[in-house]
C-alpha cells in the first residue's frame, strides 16, 4: 500500500465570543431544550466585527505550520476551504498567504460548503502524490454568522464561526492518506444555499444583494441525504481498501447535528466511543468542523501513530467525501 500526503501539523483559531442557546432564546422564538434535543448544540462561537475568514484562518495556518516545523517560505500551495470568503476575489487563500508571509506559492479557494475539508485533502493529496508540491497548507475558515438569517429559527441555531488548518507533506512510509473519495450531486443544489453573486437579480435587473446573501436550507430533506451519503461513502471507502469498521480507531464526521452523527455511526455499526463529537461546543462550523475536531482529538490523545482514522463530510452542493488516514 502506497501512502499519500501526511498531516504533519494541525492548528485552530476560534473567536472568543460564545453565544449560548439561552442567548439565542432572546433573538428568536426557541428554547435550549429544543436546540439540544434536535441538534445536540449547546453553544457556538461568533466572530467579532472586522474578523473575516482570512483573519480567523491565518492564526490557525501559522499554528499548523509551526507544529509541522515548516517555514511559510517553504509552502508550495495554499488552499482555503470556505463558503464565507472575505470577498468573491481575491481568494481568501491569497489573503491568508499575505498574512502568513508565504509569498509566491499558488493559492486558491475551495468551494464545497461543509465538505470543503475533504475536498481540500483530496486536492492536496493529488498535488503531493504527483510531485507538483511538497508542503501544502490547507486552511478551513468559516464565518457563518454573517450569512445566517437571524430571524429564521430553523437555521440560526445551527451554525457557528471557526477555523482550523493542516499542514501536509509527503508520507514517511508509515503515516498518510490511504485513500479518499469526493462526490457531488447538483440535482440537490436547492436544498442548501447561500450568497448571491451573478444570480443576484431583482425585478428591473438591479442586484438585490442583501436578500440573496442569507443561508436557506430545507432541513428535513438535507438530514436524510446527509445520513445516506456519509454512510455510503464511508462503507465504500473501507471496502475498497480492505478494511472493516472494527479496524477504525476514530471516526471524525462533519459536526452538523448530533442526530446525523449518531445515525451515521449506527448505520456503519461503529462503537459510540470511536465517534468524535464536539458539535455541542461549536455548532456547525461548515468546512472547519472536521479539522477543528481533529485538533481536539489529537490534543486529547485519541489518535496515536499507526491508528486508522476516517474523516467523513457532507454539505451544500450537494457535496460529500471521506478520507481514510493512517495516523
Ligand atoms: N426552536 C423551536 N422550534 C423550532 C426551531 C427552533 N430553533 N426550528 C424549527 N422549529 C419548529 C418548526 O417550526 C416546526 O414547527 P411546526 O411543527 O409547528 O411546523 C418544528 O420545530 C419541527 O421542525 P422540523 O424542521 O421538522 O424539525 P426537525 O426535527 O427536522 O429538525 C433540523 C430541524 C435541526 C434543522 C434538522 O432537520 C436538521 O438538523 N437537518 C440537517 C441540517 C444540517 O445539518 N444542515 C447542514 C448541512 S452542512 C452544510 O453544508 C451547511
Amino acid at each position: 500500500m502506497s501512502l499519500g500526503a501526511r498531516i504533519v501539523g494541525v492548528g485552530r483559531s476560534l473567536p472568543s465570543r460564545i453565544l449560548t442557546n439561552s442567548d439565542i432564546e432572546k433573538i428568536v422564538d426557541t428554547s435550549d431544550e429544543w436546540i439540544v434535543t434536535r441538534t445536540g448544540i449547546k453553544e457556538r462561537r461568533i466572530a467579532g466585527n472586522g474578523v473575516s475568514a482570512s483573519k480567523l484562518g491565518a492564526p490557525a495556518a501559522k499554528e499548523a505550520l509551526e507544529k509541522a516545523g515548516i517555514n511559510p517560505s517553504d509552502v508550495d500551495l495554499i488552499l482555503c476551504a470556505t463558503s464565507t470568503p472575505d470577498k468573491a476575489f481575491p481568494s481568501t487563500a491569497c489573503y491568508i498567504q499575505k498574512e502568513i508571509g508565504a509569498t509566491g506559492s499558488p493559492a486558491f479557494d475551495i468551494s464545497a460548503a461543509c465538505s470543503g475539508f475533504t475536498y481540500g485533502l483530496e486536492v492536496a493529496n493529488c498535488f503531493i502524490r504527483s510531485g507538483a508540491a511538497k508542503n501544502v497548507l490547507l486552511v478551513a475558515s468559516e464565518i457563518f454568522s454573517r450569512i445566517i438569517d437571524w430571524t429564521d429559527r430553523s437555521t440560526c441555531v445551527l451554525f457557528g464561526d471557526g477555523a482550523a488548518a493542516v499542514a501536509l507533506a509527503p508520507s514517511d512510509g508509515e503515516s498518510g492518506i490511504i485513500s479518499s473519495s469526493i462526490h457531488a450531486d447538483g440535482e440537490y443544489a436547492e436544498l442548501l444555499k447561500a450568497g448571491g453573486m451573478s444570480l443576484c437579480e431583482a425585478p428591473g435587473g438591479q442586484p438585490a444583494i442583501s436578500d440573496h446573501f442569507l443561508l436557506e436550507m430545507k432541513g428535513k430533506e438535507t438530514f436524510k441525504v446527509a445520513v445516506k451519503h456519509m454512510s455510503d461513502v464511508s462503507t465504500a471507502l473501507l471496502e475498497k481498501n480492505g478494511y472493516k469498521t472494527d479496524d477504525l480507531t476514530l471516526v471524525i464526521p462533519h459536526q452538523a447535528n448530533i442526530r446525523i452523527i449518531n445515525a451515521v455511526g449506527k448505520s456503519l455499526g461503529i462503537d459510540e466511543e470511536k465517534l468524535f463529537i464536539n458539535v455541542q461546543k461549536y455548532g456547525n462550523t461548515s468546512a472547519a468542523s472536521v479539522p477543528l475536531a481533529l485538533y481536539e482529538a489529537e490534543a486529547e490523545g485519541r489518535l496515536k501513530k499507526g491508528d486508522l482514522a476516517l474523516f467523513v463530510t457532507f454539505g451544500g452542493g450537494l457535496t460529500w467525501g471521506a478520507a481514510l488516514i493512517k495516523w
